[in-house]
């Protein structure tokens, strides 16, 4: 029985990395140009900034798009023989850096590469006519990346080498508001040394476990702790294949991702059912839930503000933490690879989450898993 709530474990974690929230996400895609009408046609992100050939940035292009607090880097290589390029042909469009805001980016790297992090960027100061940011960066899980952004002496659209991008393409926004958590995908027996790693490097929190008793059907099972920093505004679940009878759906990630990676990007909103019903007009695709998960919501999660009517035709899922409720939905792959998918998710007290919720997106992913033949 657990005896702490989610914000008394947020407690435990260490200070000695103080995080303002998630800085920027940064993907790494075939074509960058193209993702960016994408992101700004399906999800209503607003063009931001952009630095490539144009802006002195010879050998690649990079789209910064903004909604709300959540600020998406989309980059493109120029050329084949480019570490970018190596990257999108082993691993297709995905996330490369998870970037922290903080208030001192070279504090942030003595601390955790003093406690075993792998350096990515050494300290670095960059400037121009706006100020200046100052960057470093560590590696995570495979070839996934945190860097820490100080930004308080810099006042531009993003960061000296880019340029404000003014675009007269510039559909609405769709409500979203800030990344909630970003889930990483580890290898078979990793799980625990990455919970490890993000204890002593970065010091944060396990602030929830599932292991594969909670989260299982008939043919698979997966296991996922949730590591947080101490204020709570950045988490980091982990999750980890387990054995079944058939393939786990973390597995056909790690085969289709090749190698450990983001399996998704969990986005916030005040109001999920506008948000939902607009991104789906949009064409976002989002994963079903069985009808009679509706039959017995309301005894499984007690009162809540939304009608259970409008949550089923959206399929959209509703859990309880010990602190408040949660309503949530996952996209379908955003790619062809079966890899990064996105959350809506809108929370009403809850900090945490909850295993019914989890069981239901697992059970949604296995059968459109089995649809893909990789089950
Ligand atoms: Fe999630």
């Amino acid at each position: 029985m657990e005896t702490q709530t989610a914000s008394e474990k947020m407690a435990n974690a260490q200070d000695f990395l103080p995080i303002n929230g998630t800085d920027y996400i940064e993907l790494y895609v075939g074509n960058a140009k193209q993702a960016a009408h994408f992101y700004k046609t399906a999800f209503g992100f607003q063009s931001v900034a952009y630095a490539g050939p144009e802006t002195g940035v010879k050998d690649r292009a990079s789209y910064v798009l903004q909604q709300d607090k959540i600020r998406l880097v989309l980059t493109t290589p120029m050329k084949s023989d480019h570490p970018i390029s190596e990257h999108i042909k082993k691993h297709g469009d995905g996330v490369k850096v998870l970037a922290l805001w903080v208030d001192d980016a070279y504090s942030a790297f003595e601390e955790t590469t003093k406690r075993g992090a792998k350096p990515h960027t050494e300290p670095t100061t960059i400037t121009d006519e706006h100020g200046e940011v100052r960057i470093s960066g560590i590696y995570t899980y495979g070839e996934t990346v945190h860097m820490f952004i100080e930004r308080k002496n810099y006042n531009g659209v993003f960061m000296p080498g880019f340029e404000e991008w003014k675009s007269e393409y510039n559909p609405t926004e769709t409500g979203l508001l800030y990344v909630d958590h970003c889930v990483g995908n580890v290898g078979w027996g990793r799980m625990n040394e990455t919970v490890k790693w993000y204890e002593d490097v970065m010091g944060f929190a396990n602030i929830l476990t599932f292991d594969d008793k909670d989260i299982n059907t008939e043919y698979s099972a997966l296991m996922s702790k949730v590591m947080s920093n101490g204020n709570g505004y950045v988490k980091f679940p982990i999750n980890e294949p387990a054995e079944g009878k058939k393939k786990s759906q973390i597995e056909e990630y790690l085969d289709f991702y090749e190698g450990e990676g983001v399996q998704h990007i969990a986005v916030a909103t005040h109001d999920i059912l506008a948000t939902v019903k607009e991104l789906k007009s949009r064409g976002i695709e989002f994963l079903d839930t069985p009808d009679a998960y509706y039959d017995t919501l309301l005894e499984r999660v007690g009162n809540i503000d939304e009608e259970v009517a409008a949550l089923k035709e959206l399929k959209i899922l509703v859990d309880r933490d010990d602190e408040g409720y949660l309503l949530q939905i996952f996209t379908k792959p955003i790619e062809d690879r079966p890899t990064l998918f996105f959350e809506i998710i809108q929370r009403k007290g809850a900090r945490s989450f909850g295993a019914g919720n989890f069981k239901a997106l697992f059970e949604s992913i296995e059968r459109e898993q089995a649809k893909r033949g990789n089950l």
